[in-house]
């Protein structure tokens, strides 16, 4: 299935019957509007407008198109910020307040803006929640984009020191579980905490690890009662959310995730490809600049997958040039096409395209569309329609996902610790799981991501690459599962109020894997140093743990012959980071030993599977001979595949 993200409120009302036409022309079936428009839905307080709203609605649905709704809550209007300006975030790290004229300029802890956003939610509900024509809704729009998860307001403050004596109860636990007679931060009273933003120097890791997780916790409180609403109003309809990166939100997605039907995906490989390699060598993003990384997409793709462990959307597409990265190239041709099919692969359900048609004005104008703002139509346009054609034949739709051989285990705490505490410039949460993925789509294995209390048991293999908080639930459900476990550095590092477990790290793993971590080393990452694993040398750089490995089995060693990689059952520990070559080598032979098919075919080919389909997408400008059995199936495409093809053949 495919759609679009349309704006009729930007465009006049004698160009929407066209527009429909031409949409439903083109093969799609669903239309997303409503998501900024608040200020036309209701220009004064009170006085609601929405006949407009009514007419597009019907313009598209005559021309047999199905409408998303989005709540406007993205964008509250002038005269409600006026009225209200404590609705405002305060930016945390600077405590200016962040003004009125882009988006986003809502703080979750605001309880007006909760109570303004179910007002303007309800009307809109009310009246489309029972329409035909308006099939599922999406909630606000990419929820905690431009860092707005946190905020430094007065409210925000308030709204802490009542999530404090939540958790807490009693301001002497708090003190004793943070820590705080450490440089004399004793409080007295909830009245009394701060927020940790804008001390002299480093605040409390305890405190900030508290703060993320209120934080967190007030997105979750400000999007369900929005859900709830929409539900009331709109039964048997589905609700949905635009996710941004993961790592971007710094929120747990997965308890966002809990209330939708299916979660959705915001797709735009070459902006992300820009912003990841910053500071990249040349050569890298020279190589990826107009195609994206091959593992930006769908790593973005499988965790999106993940939070609800079902089909998903990518509810926007990049149809060419985008405007907000750094540099902004324009895709290769062909890549919209592959992207789509790429996104299927993954378990997309439907790929909307974001946007309909450049607008002229504003702060988008230099961002591409399907049409031109002339309406002329993009190169997009020629490759969503192949990619439809190629959808239906391989009827891609109808094949089931089924849950992969690799699970990679992940959980926004494990960011929120390597972000509070670096101890280390190369130790990054998400550059450390993207590696880990990286290495397993080299090796054309499926990866899902899971959350430390979802289902283990599909998986041959489970990966940590940072999971640095450890519940005793979790122990016990590695033991309960016959899963090989890899844990990464760093595993079990923090008790849950960020502090050292007295045993050592990794804590509480130290039930599965009986070592202790004596002390970490961090290198630059030009001074990396070497480890050896099955008589070849590698990388072992950057962060490195000193184990007393006890009655372990030694997997790997660093160049000082100390273990650094140690194996007890069916437990391994990795005790530092590690290169690419490592990683993929290592993987390879956790794959072979767990009888799971690997499908390495080059460094620029990633192998996907579908149901009964096995795709393989070509990233780089070359075309490469497929090593297929002779009798393979092709569906789609040759064995030697085309620079930036796709080929699809029939899994044995
Ligand atoms: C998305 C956003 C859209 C639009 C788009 C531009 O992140 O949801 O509204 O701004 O980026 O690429």
């Amino acid at each position: 299935m495919f759609g679009v993200c349309y704006y009729p409120e930007h465009w006049p009302e004698s160009q929407w019957d066209q527009d429909a036409k031409m949409m439903a022309e083109l093969g799609l079936t669903y239309v997303r509007i409503g998501e900024f428009a608040w200020s036309r839905i209701e220009p004064n307080p009170g006085e609601y407008t929405l006949d407009w709203l009514d007419t597009a609605i019907a313009t598209l649905n005559s021309a047999g198109l199905k409408v998303v709704m989005c709540t406007p809550t993205a964008t509250p209007p002038k005269w409600l910020i006026d009225s209200y300006p404590e609705i405002l975030p305060v930016d945390p790290e600077t405590g200016q307040t962040r003004g009125f004229g882009s988006r986003r300029h809502y703080d979750f802890s605001s309880a007006v803006y909760l109570r303004e956003s179910l007002r303007i939610t309800e009307v809109l509900a009310r009246r489309y929640g029972d329409q035909d024509g308006v099939v599922g809704w999406q909630t606000d729009n990419e929820l905690c984009c431009h860092d707005t998860a946190l905020s430094g307001s007065k409210v925000a403050q308030q709204a802490f020191q009542d999530w404090c004596r939540q958790r807490y109860a009693d301001i002497n636990q708090l003190n004793t579980d943070w820590g705080n007679v450490f440089w004399s931060m004793e409080y007295r009273d909830f009245r009394e905490i701060d927020l940790p933003i804008l001390a002299v120097t480093e605040t409390n890791p305890a405190h900030r690890l508290a703060y993320r997780r209120f934080s967190s916790d007030q997105v979750i409180n400000y999007h369900n009662p929005m859900v709830e609403m929409i539900r009331a109003h709109a039964p048997g309809k589905f609700i949905t959310h635009n996710f941004i990166p993961m790592n971007e939100t710094a929120v747990d997605n997965f308890a966002l995730a809990a209330p939708l039907e299916f979660t959705s995906y915001d797709n735009y490989p070459l902006g992300r490809t820009d912003l990841l390699l910053t500071g990249a060598p040349t050569e890298e993003l020279r190589r990826y600049m107009r195609t994206g990384h091959p593992d930006f997409a769908t790593y973005y793709h499988d965790q999106t997958r993940g939070l609800l462990n079902r089909g998903f959307w990518v509810m926007e597409q990049q149809p060419g040039p985008v405007n907000w990265a750094n540099n902004n190239p324009r895709p290769v041709p062909g890549m919209i096409r592959f992207w789509t099919l790429e996104a299927f692969a993954h378990g997309a359900d439907c790929v909307c395209y974001f946007r309909w048609r450049q607008a002229p004005f504003a702060q988008e104008q230099m961002h591409a569309g399907l049409l031109r703002p002339d309406n002329s139509k993009t190169e997009a346009w020629p490759e969503a329609e192949q990619a439809m054609a190629e959808v239906a034949l391989l009827d891609i739709e109808n094949k089931p996902l089924q849950a992969a051989p690799v699970a990679i285990v992940t959980g926004v705490e494990g960011q929120w610790v390597s972000d509070i505490e670096k101890q280390g410039e190369a130790y990054d949460f998400n550059n450390v799981q993207l590696s880990y993925y990286s290495a397993l789509r080299e090796l054309g294995v499926n990866v899902d991501f899971i959350a430390v209390d979802g289902d283990f048991s599909p998986y041959k293999l489970i990966i940590a690459p940072s999971l640095p908080i450890i519940s005793d639930g979790f122990i016990e459900k590695c033991k309960a599962s016959t899963a090989q476990f890899i844990f990464g550095p760093r595993a079990g590092a923090k008790t849950p109020e960020f502090s050292y477990p007295t045993n050592l790290p990794p804590g509480l793993l130290q039930k599965l894997i009986p070592i202790r971590v004596l002390s970490v080393e961090t290198l630059r990452a030009d001074c990396h140093e070497g480890l050896s694993w099955n008589n070849h040398q590698y990388q072992s750089g950057s962060w490195c743990e000193q184990l007393d490995a006890g009655d372990t089995e030694i997997v790997a060693r660093y160049d000082n012959s100390e273990p650094a990689i140690v194996r007890k059952d069916r437990f391994t520990y990795i005790g530092t980071l590690t290169n690419k070559e490592f990683l993929r080598d290592f993987f390879q032979q956790q794959c072979l030993d767990a009888q799971i098919k690997t499908y390495h075919f080059g460094e620029d080919i990633r192998v996907s599977q579908r149901g009964n389909l096995l795709f393989a997408f070509n990233y780089s400008d070359q075309p490469q001979s497929l090593p297929l059995d002779p009798e393979a199936k092709l569906l789609l495409g040759n064995k030697t595949i085309e620079p930036h093809g796709v080929t699809v053949w029939q899994a044995p």
